[in-house]
């Protein structure tokens, strides 16, 4: 999938040192591991792929703040963002394993985590066992609103994350419903949540307005792979322009409240509005 791919440690340094020229402030990491297993076991392993890509990332291009995605589902080989009982996801049982999978990004220097797993009381266990490890510097930005949603393919494809059976909308939110966000929302905050995230961006430009007006938090939205994808496929096409289309993309998330985008264009965007503002 064009954009939307694995790489190595070395080539994601490359395109750190990119982004970073670029203006990009920060990157945000998700492992793909070379086993799964039923606990997702390899999501704590010190030389894990996130693990490894966070020290070479504060070593060599230490300008950008490091964030790593928290969550199960690429290290579990069933595919689910926690471990199952009886068939289904066990919450609980699924707070020890996030916990100890942030606590080893934050030993290796990252300087924010970002649980997307969406299990009741992950912010809460997280933030304690950070704490009680020394990194209560390390901040958590949750994805508090997260849409059991479509636009998903690309990333599960490229991620290989994809559940074997069901789906996720046990645990991610319906997306008729913009209440459950603001209870996700504000229960997060409580937990101790430094920040708060929307995803996708794009289709809840509503929710992303109302977190933001509710709240007075950093919001955060997240301009999915399948956004990002639908973008590119049409200006490959010849259908629409590609540059002024992925910023109005962005400017749109930006009006709505977003403080900040997570987002796959993020280079190219940060080019494009260096460019246009000299
Ligand atoms: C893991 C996770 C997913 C995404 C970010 N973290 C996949 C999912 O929930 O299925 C999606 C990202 C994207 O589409 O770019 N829970
Ligand atoms: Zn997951």
């Amino acid at each position: 999938m064009p954009g939307v791919n694995q790489t190595s440690v070395d080539e994601m340094l490359r395109d750190a040192e990119a982004a970073a020229t670029a203006g990009v402030g920060g990157i945000i990491l998700f492992g793909v591991p070379e086993t799964k297993d039923s606990a997702g076991s390899s999501a704590w392993d010190e030389k894990g792929a996130v693990q490894l890509g966070v020290r070479a990332l504060k070593k060599e291009v230490p300008e950008l703040v490091v964030i790593t995605d928290v969550c199960m589902c690429e290290y579990t080989d069933h595919g689910h963002c926690g471990v199952l009982k009886n068939g289904e996801v066990d919450n609980d049982a699924t707070l020890e394993l996030l916990s100890r999978a942030a606590l080893s990004h934050a030993s290796a220097g990252a300087d924010i985590v970002a649980p997307s797993d969406m299990m009741d009381g992950r912010v809460q266990a997280i933030r304690s066992r950070l704490d009680a490890n020394d990194f209560s510097a390390v901040s958590i930005l949750s994805y508090a609103a997260k849409y059991a949603s479509a636009y998903y393919g690309p990333f599960r494809e490229a991620a290989e994350s994809a559940p074997q059976t069901g789906d996720r909308r046990g645990y991610q939110m319906d997306p008729g419903n913009s209440e459950e966000a603001m209870r996700e929302v504000f229960s997060d905050i409580e937990e101790g949540a430094d920040a708060v995230m929307v995803k996708p961006a794009g289709p809840y430009l509503d929710i992303v307005a109302r977190v933001k007006a509710e709240t007075g938090y950093p919001v955060a939205a997240y301009q999915v792979s399948g956004e990002y994808a639908m973008i590119c496929a049409a200006a490959d096409r010849g259908w629409i322009d590609k540059d002024r289309v992925m910023l109005e993309s962005l400017l749109g998330i930006r009006r709505a409240g977003a403080d900040f985008i997570v987002t796959y264009f993020a280079t190219d965007a940060a080019a494009k509005l260096r460019e246009g503002s000299t």
